[in-house]
């Protein structure tokens, strides 16, 4: 391999920008490695490439007409050279250009591996999928996604969800404490294997089921029920979950039966307050304000007890709080109220380090408009990774979620996203990425990811390991 050059150096020449003229086969994307005068081998990769040809519009005609018309055409590209790992195995690049005429050689799998940093063998990381094109892992380490954030972006359908459960079995693999907002159900079919297909050979993946790992917490039918105790909720956050046209004008009567209850006990549910407000008061707004209350109490989310913390976060396991069929504005009540009373724990050390998955974020965390949950993200984005309590931001919305939410992720996996303003969202938002780079995450093909994060010396494409449990966002368009 290392014999027959690919191409020659020429033209103006930059310390991190060479172009090569193309004699072997090289493709956009690939790595190559160049001798430097001063450091020796140096891994670049092929940013852009390009054929010139003689061919003018005029003598295109004549092929139209039948002619035999000779074109002659160079093929050139454009490297981005990434660097080298000095003695201290940091990586550098050259201080100096390359000299015009240098060849450049096609790169191999140790020496990128090498350069790139990817830990190959390494503990306590996260086995995410090979470089593409490659046989190479890639993999990121556990601490450091718990500790400093990760994003997974795509347009829908892009494959976040499934990148996302391949994330969340290395976790269960390392015996990480997880936490899933889940508002579509996919989460729960991880207690099952996926069916096996040829693709995992190649991955060396095998089909693995994790029962014993997922604890399942839902209005109903969940391994442990979705409950809050209506103690916990104050007037106005209770009104702001009904749909009222003017909520104010229903605050003091529910405040009325509320406080005549608190009286009485420190359990109530919705049944008692409804009770309560026939009793003090028969308008017309008692009745709104029992349909809305009977509403909430057709949630199952609300009783005379809540869910315990040691019920909602166990050591080593992975919760799933399962959201389906809840309204939007009752999920960030409940995303504000989990996160809130987790992280006070977490402080106190009274639960684990833990990783919280937010599917769907912009909703939780949206950059305009409002959501109870905002306030919360915010602060677990910038305060979490003192305390070990980490977030995995999952968004098809790039533009439309919480830039103080999304630049405080360090590892980002960007799937396929084609929204413009998403994509700029993106190229402001990723340190390194060429715009040739941005180009192409419009046309990924589904699996294929790019990743950066302060480990990486600059933008990686990847590409996916198949799962090793089933698939539940699959599940859901078959149902
Ligand atoms: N790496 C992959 N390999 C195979 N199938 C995939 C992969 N990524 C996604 N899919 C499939 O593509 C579809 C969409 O993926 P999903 O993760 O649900 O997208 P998103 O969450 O971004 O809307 C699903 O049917 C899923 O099984
Ligand atoms: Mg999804």
């Amino acid at each position: 391999m290392m014999d027959t050059p690919i191409g020659i150096i020429y033209g103006d020449v930059r310390p991190t920008l060479v172009n090569c003229s193309v004699v072997g086969n090289i493709r956009q994307g690939d790595y190559v490695k160049i001798k430097h005068h001063e450091v020796g081998w140096v891994l670049g990769r092929v940013d852009s490439i390009e054929a010139k040809t003689n061919l003018s519009i005029e003598k295109s005609y004549e092929i139209m007409n039948g002619k035999e018309v000779q074109v002659e055409q160079s093929i050139t590209s454009q490297i981005i050279i990434i660097g080298y790992r000095d003695e201290r195995g940091l990586i550098q690049t050259p201080r100096t250009p390359f000299a015009a005429g240098t060849p450049v050689f096609s790169a191999d799998d140790d020496f990128i591996s090498n350069v790139l940093n990817l830990g190959v063998g390494k503990k306590g990381r996260a086995y995410i999928g090979l470089v593409y094109h490659h046989e190479i892992p890639y993999t990121i380490d556990i601490n450091s996604m718990v500790q400093k954030h990760i994003s997974v972006l795509a347009k829908t359908g892009g494959g976040k969800s499934y990148l996302t459960g391949v994330i969340i079995e290395e976790l269960m693999k390392n015996d990480v404490t997880v936490l899933i907002f889940d508002p579509h159900g996919e989460y729960e079919s991880m207690k099952y294997p996926a069916k096996y297909n040829k693709e995992m050979d190649r991955f060396k993946v095998t089909p693995r089921g994790y029962p014993e790992k997922i604890i399942k917490i839902s209005p109903e039918k969940g391994d442990v029920d979705l409950r809050f105790t209506l103690s916990q909720i104050n007037i106005k956050e209770l009104l702001g979950l009904m749909n009222l046209s003017d909520p104010r004008s229903y605050f003091v009567p529910l405040r009325k039966a509320v406080d005549s209850l608190r009286l009485k006990s420190v359990e109530y549910d919705l049944d008692d307050i409804i009770k309560e407000l026939k009793q003090i008061d028969d308008s017309s707004l008692s009745q709104t304000l029992e349909r809305e209350l009977r509403y909430l109490k057709s949630l199952n989310i609300f009783s005379k007890k809540g869910l315990k913390i040691d019920e909602i976060i166990k050591k080593g396991k992975v919760s799933v709080i399962e959201m389906k069929g809840i309204p939007p504005d009752v999920q960030q009540f409940i995303v504000e109220r989990l996160l809130y009373v987790l992280f006070e724990a977490r402080k106190k050390d009274k639960i684990p380090p833990t990783l919280v998955v937010v599917e769907e974020a912009h909703n939780f965390a949206p950059q305009q408009g409002k959501s109870l949950s905002s306030k919360i993200m915010r602060t677990v984005a910038s305060e979490g990774r003192k305390f070990g309590f980490g977030l995995l931001v999952v968004t098809q919305r790039p533009a439309k979620i919480d830039k103080n939410v999304l630049s405080q992720c360090s590892t980002q996996l960007i799937l396929k996203v084609t929204n413009p303003n998403d994509l700029k969202a993106i190229a402001n938002s990723v340190e390194n990425i060429t715009s040739t780079s941005v180009d192409e995450i419009q046309r990924l093909p589904i699996g294929v990811a790019l990743a950066t994060s302060p480990e990486l010396p600059i933008p990686l494409f990847i590409e996916v390991r198949p799962r090793e449990t089933d698939d539940g966002g699959k599940n859901i368009r078959v149902v």
